[in-house]
């Protein structure tokens, strides 16, 4: 049997955390993958150093994953192109905003019997409203794409803190080999035959979370942020259910579900930088800049693109939560509303 070969699209926080676990699990289970990996990086300079040299020299991602070791089989590559040459698995996990740019470049680049899977929360923007990423990828690219997605903050991952995640899948089998590849002790994977569900659970968590920092920015106390989880997570699920079909309940109930609600509402980077908004007034696009170092919100982004659609659709009053978020990021409105506006 033909081994796998994996090659890692993106090489952030996640991305790298994510890639860790994958090099060792590629190794112990030889059979069936191919040993060295390849991890496309987005090029930029490190004290006077391009990223991938230093990250080949030191097997260190000094900038987004600093502190943890990758394994000697993990490649820094900066041209997409050759990252992804032979590989007959690919994973998506840029951020949401640079997903369209990849796919362009790789289109026509990729045999059809490649699998794809996308970690990426977040939507893409499309004249018919918000299309799931993993299908701007498998209508780029002409393949097959699941999704994982759960309460993941790389950096407890990264520290081997037992977590769960959720793989959506078309194909059970993919499915299963996946699970394969992303599964170790501590990091336990579900899967379901759910691929929308459980990305699109991931993309809207982000804005409910930008919901808690701000709750959290008022010093508000656990009930309400209880109560902004609880009503995010209805309207999570309305929103999808609204507008995309075969949305599965039970998705709700998995890590992609309720338990990346709870995480990202307490430890995420959307909920420590709408805290700051609130605290500092400072805009949050400067706000990212200040506190991230180079990694990106995808809450915010994904606050205006839903409100955009409900707009459109004249909805927005369907979605309070998310409404009055969008209104307090973007529009001026005082934060306090937060609680006022939708009840
Ligand atoms: P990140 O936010 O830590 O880093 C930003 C990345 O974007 C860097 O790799 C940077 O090089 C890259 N970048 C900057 N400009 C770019 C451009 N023009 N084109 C392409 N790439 C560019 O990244 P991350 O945490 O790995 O996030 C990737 C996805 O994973 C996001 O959708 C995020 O929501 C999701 N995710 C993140 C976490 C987490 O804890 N960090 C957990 C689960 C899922
Ligand atoms: P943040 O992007 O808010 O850090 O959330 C990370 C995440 O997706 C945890 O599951």
């Amino acid at each position: 049997m033909k081994k796998e070969r994996v090659a890692v699209i993106g090489s952030g926080n996640w991305g790298s955390a994510i890639t860790r676990i994958m090099a060792n699990n590629v190794i112990e289970h030889g059979n069936l993958f191919e040993r060295d990996i390849n991890m496309w990086v987005f090029e930029e300079l490190v004290n006077n150093r391009k990223l991938t040299e230093l990250i080949n020299e030191k097997h260190e991602n000094v900038k987004y994953l600093p502190g943890y070791k990758l394994p000697n089989n993990v490649r820094a590559v900066p041209d997409l192109i050759e990252t992804v040459q032979e590989a007959t698995i690919l994973v998506f996990v840029v951020p949401h905003q640079f997903v369209l740019k990849v796919c362009e470049k790789l289109k026509g680049k990729i045999s059809s019997d490649v699998k794809a899977i996308s970690l990426i929360k977040g939507f893409h923007v499309s004249e018919s409203g918000l299309k799931p990423i993993t299908h701007v990828i498998s209508e780029y690219l002409n393949i097959n794409v699941a999704s994982l997605s759960g309460a993941n903050i790389a950096n407890e991952i990264a520290d081997e803190k037992f977590s769960e995640t959720t793989i959506g899948y078309t194909n059970v089998k993919e499915g299963e080999l996946f699970k394969i590849l992303f599964q170790t002790k501590y990091f336990r994977v579900g899967i379901i035959d759910d691929v929308v569900g459980v990305e699109l659970c991931g993309a809207l968590k982000n804005v409910v979370a930008i919901g808690a920092g701000i709750v959290d920015g008022l010093k508000m106390g656990d009930n309400t942020k209880a109560a902004v989880i609880r009503i995010g997570l209805l309207e999570m699920r309305k929103f999808m259910q609204t507008f995309y079909s075969g949305i599965k309940d039970e998705t709700f109930f998995q890590s992609c579900g309720i338990a990346d609600v709870i995480t990202s509402c307490y430890g995420g980077r959307n909920r420590k930088v709408a805290e700051a908004f609130v605290l500092t007034k400072k805009p949050f696009e400067q706000l990212e800049k200040e506190m991230l170092n180079g990694q990106k919100l995808q809450g915010t982004l994904t606050a205006k693109e839903v409100y955009q659609v409900t707009k459109r659709k004249d909805l927005e009053k369907e979605f309070p939560l998310f409404t009055t978020i969008y209104r307090i990021a973007y529009d001026g409105l005082a934060p306090e509303r937060i609680v006022k506006d939708i009840v």
